[in-house]
Protein backbone atom coordinates (compact mmCIF):
# COMPACT_ATOMS: atom_id res chain seq x y z
CA UNK A 1 0.00 0.00 0.00
CA UNK A 2 1.59 3.59 -1.05
CA UNK A 3 0.79 6.72 1.33
CA UNK A 4 0.05 10.06 0.46
CA UNK A 5 4.03 12.13 1.09
CA UNK A 6 1.52 14.40 3.18
CA UNK A 7 0.47 12.08 5.31
CA UNK A 8 2.50 12.26 8.98
CA UNK A 9 4.00 8.95 10.68
CA UNK A 10 0.89 8.88 12.86
CA UNK A 11 -1.52 8.77 10.18
CA UNK A 12 0.36 6.26 8.19
CA UNK A 13 0.43 3.95 11.83
CA UNK A 14 -3.39 4.55 12.48
CA UNK A 15 -4.17 3.49 8.61
CA UNK A 16 -1.58 0.60 8.82
CA UNK A 17 -3.54 -0.69 12.36
CA UNK A 18 -6.81 -0.49 11.18
CA UNK A 19 -6.40 -2.85 8.12
CA UNK A 20 -4.21 -5.15 10.34
CA UNK A 21 -7.68 -5.26 12.74
CA UNK A 22 -10.15 -5.92 9.83
CA UNK A 23 -7.91 -8.65 8.54
CA UNK A 24 -7.97 -10.24 11.77
CA UNK A 25 -11.55 -9.08 11.98
CA UNK A 26 -12.14 -10.98 8.70
CA UNK A 27 -10.67 -14.24 9.64
CA UNK A 28 -12.31 -14.35 12.68
CA UNK A 29 -15.83 -14.36 10.74
CA UNK A 30 -14.59 -16.94 8.84
CA UNK A 31 -13.23 -19.16 12.08
CA UNK A 32 -16.67 -18.65 13.20
CA UNK A 33 -18.34 -20.51 10.76
CA UNK A 34 -16.86 -23.78 11.87
CA UNK A 35 -18.26 -23.54 15.53
CA UNK A 36 -19.35 -26.68 16.59
CA UNK A 37 -22.05 -25.39 18.92
CA UNK A 38 -25.13 -27.20 19.10
CA UNK A 39 -26.12 -26.79 23.09
CA UNK A 40 -25.80 -23.07 23.43
CA UNK A 41 -26.26 -22.12 19.51
CA UNK A 42 -23.67 -18.93 20.53
CA UNK A 43 -20.98 -19.10 17.99
CA UNK A 44 -18.35 -17.28 18.07
CA UNK A 45 -15.09 -16.99 15.95
CA UNK A 46 -11.74 -15.92 16.64
CA UNK A 47 -8.03 -14.59 14.80
CA UNK A 48 -4.86 -14.00 16.77
CA UNK A 49 -1.64 -12.50 14.78
CA UNK A 50 1.51 -13.92 15.48
CA UNK A 51 4.37 -11.91 15.62
CA UNK A 52 5.63 -14.09 12.47
CA UNK A 53 2.95 -12.32 10.85
CA UNK A 54 0.75 -15.80 10.88
CA UNK A 55 -2.93 -15.33 11.28
CA UNK A 56 -3.84 -18.22 13.83
CA UNK A 57 -7.96 -18.72 13.71
CA UNK A 58 -9.99 -20.90 16.26
CA UNK A 59 -14.20 -21.62 17.06
CA UNK A 60 -16.16 -22.40 19.80
CA UNK A 61 -15.90 -25.93 20.08
CA UNK A 62 -18.77 -27.33 22.34
CA UNK A 63 -19.03 -30.76 24.09
CA UNK A 64 -22.49 -32.91 25.44
CA UNK A 65 -20.38 -32.57 29.02
CA UNK A 66 -20.57 -29.51 28.83
CA UNK A 67 -17.46 -28.14 30.99
CA UNK A 68 -15.14 -29.67 28.28
CA UNK A 69 -16.53 -26.89 25.89
CA UNK A 70 -13.44 -25.03 24.78
CA UNK A 71 -13.81 -21.15 24.04
CA UNK A 72 -12.89 -20.11 19.92
CA UNK A 73 -10.26 -17.53 21.84
CA UNK A 74 -8.24 -20.62 23.39
CA UNK A 75 -8.78 -22.71 20.41
CA UNK A 76 -6.72 -20.29 18.53
CA UNK A 77 -4.05 -19.68 20.86
CA UNK A 78 -3.65 -23.15 21.35
CA UNK A 79 -3.45 -24.09 17.79
CA UNK A 80 -0.76 -21.01 17.12
CA UNK A 81 1.31 -22.26 20.16
CA UNK A 82 1.20 -25.79 18.93
CA UNK A 83 2.83 -24.31 15.95
CA UNK A 84 5.52 -23.05 17.64
CA UNK A 85 4.31 -19.61 17.82
CA UNK A 86 5.73 -17.09 20.65
CA UNK A 87 4.88 -13.53 21.24
CA UNK A 88 1.12 -12.24 19.70
CA UNK A 89 0.55 -8.69 18.69
CA UNK A 90 -3.58 -8.80 18.63
CA UNK A 91 -6.87 -11.16 18.88
CA UNK A 92 -9.50 -10.49 17.26
CA UNK A 93 -13.43 -11.44 18.78
CA UNK A 94 -16.73 -12.45 16.66
CA UNK A 95 -19.67 -13.03 17.40
CA UNK A 96 -23.52 -12.18 16.02
CA UNK A 97 -24.79 -9.87 18.73
CA UNK A 98 -25.41 -6.28 19.41
CA UNK A 99 -23.46 -5.82 22.72
CA UNK A 100 -19.95 -7.23 22.01
CA UNK A 101 -18.69 -10.19 23.32
CA UNK A 102 -15.82 -9.82 25.25
CA UNK A 103 -13.75 -12.73 26.34
CA UNK A 104 -14.48 -15.50 29.55
CA UNK A 105 -12.28 -15.18 32.44
CA UNK A 106 -10.59 -18.30 31.27
CA UNK A 107 -9.59 -16.97 28.34
CA UNK A 108 -8.44 -13.67 29.87
CA UNK A 109 -6.20 -15.44 31.49
CA UNK A 110 -4.74 -17.60 28.70
CA UNK A 111 -4.32 -14.02 26.41
CA UNK A 112 -2.41 -12.88 29.19
CA UNK A 113 -0.24 -15.54 29.46
CA UNK A 114 0.31 -15.76 26.12
CA UNK A 115 -0.14 -12.73 24.53
CA UNK A 116 0.22 -9.87 27.02
CA UNK A 117 -0.75 -6.33 26.96
CA UNK A 118 -2.36 -7.10 23.19
CA UNK A 119 -4.93 -5.51 21.88
CA UNK A 120 -8.37 -7.71 22.28
CA UNK A 121 -10.87 -6.62 18.82
CA UNK A 122 -14.05 -7.25 19.49
CA UNK A 123 -16.76 -7.21 16.41
CA UNK A 124 -19.98 -8.52 15.16
CA UNK A 125 -21.26 -9.39 11.58
CA UNK A 126 -22.35 -5.97 11.37
CA UNK A 127 -19.16 -4.55 11.26
CA UNK A 128 -19.20 -2.84 14.67
CA UNK A 129 -16.05 -2.97 16.62
CA UNK A 130 -14.50 -2.10 20.02
CA UNK A 131 -10.73 -2.59 21.24
CA UNK A 132 -9.84 -3.05 24.93
CA UNK A 133 -6.47 -3.85 26.27
CA UNK A 134 -5.74 -7.44 27.56
CA UNK A 135 -4.48 -5.56 31.04
CA UNK A 136 -7.65 -3.60 31.05
CA UNK A 137 -10.03 -6.94 31.07
CA UNK A 138 -7.81 -8.72 33.11
CA UNK A 139 -6.70 -6.60 36.21
CA UNK A 140 -4.10 -7.51 38.51
CA UNK A 141 -3.32 -10.61 36.72
CA UNK A 142 -2.01 -13.47 38.01
CA UNK A 143 0.60 -14.90 36.00
CA UNK A 144 4.58 -16.45 36.00
CA UNK A 145 5.81 -13.24 37.58
CA UNK A 146 4.51 -14.35 40.96
CA UNK A 147 5.98 -18.17 40.72
N1 LIG B 1 -17.58 -18.62 24.15
C1 LIG B 1 -16.46 -18.39 23.42
O1 LIG B 1 -16.09 -19.18 22.53
N2 LIG B 1 -15.76 -17.26 23.65
C2 LIG B 1 -16.14 -16.28 24.51
O2 LIG B 1 -15.46 -15.28 24.62
C3 LIG B 1 -17.38 -16.42 25.28
C4 LIG B 1 -18.02 -17.75 25.22
C5 LIG B 1 -18.39 -19.81 23.84
C6 LIG B 1 -18.36 -20.91 24.85
C7 LIG B 1 -19.68 -21.60 24.55
O3 LIG B 1 -19.50 -22.50 23.48
C8 LIG B 1 -20.58 -20.50 24.07
O4 LIG B 1 -19.73 -19.43 23.71
C9 LIG B 1 -21.59 -20.03 25.11
O5 LIG B 1 -20.97 -19.73 26.30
Amino acid sequence: MTFSPTHDSATIARVSLGSEHEALIAAAKRARENAHAPFSNFRVGAALRAKSGRIYTGCNIENASYGLTCCAERVAIFKAVSEGERGFDAIAVVTDTDVLTPPCGACRQIIWEFCGDVPVILSNLKGKIEVESAAKLLPRAFDASFL
